[in-house]
């Protein structure tokens, strides 16, 4: 399975992200690209009908803010992460 986030601190609001992968990616109030399916947690499993969306968005994005893995993202809720 694969996981994706997006590093909302280097995201520049390109827009890229969603357009290769709409049914994955959505923009904030700021334009700021964020994972819908779980809140930009990164640790629902991609499904595998969006997998070449989300490598597409990966390869795509100016940034690389565009994160991918193949384990589930540490929520980050400790101050020394
Ligand atoms: Fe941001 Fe990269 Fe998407 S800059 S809008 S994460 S393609």
């Amino acid at each position: 399975a694969y996981y994706t986030r997006i590093d909302k601190e280097t995201c520049i609001a390109c827009g890229a992200c969603g357009t290769a992968a709409p049914d994955i990616y959505d923009y904030d109030d700021e334009c700021i690209a964020f994972v819908k399916t779980d809140n930009n947690q990164g640790i629902t499993a991609v499904k595998n009908e969006y997998i070449d969306d989300m490598i597409e968005a990966y390869q795509g994005c100016p940034t690389d803010s565009v994160k991918i893995s193949e384990h589930p993202f540490k929520a980050a809720s400790c101050n020394n992460q």
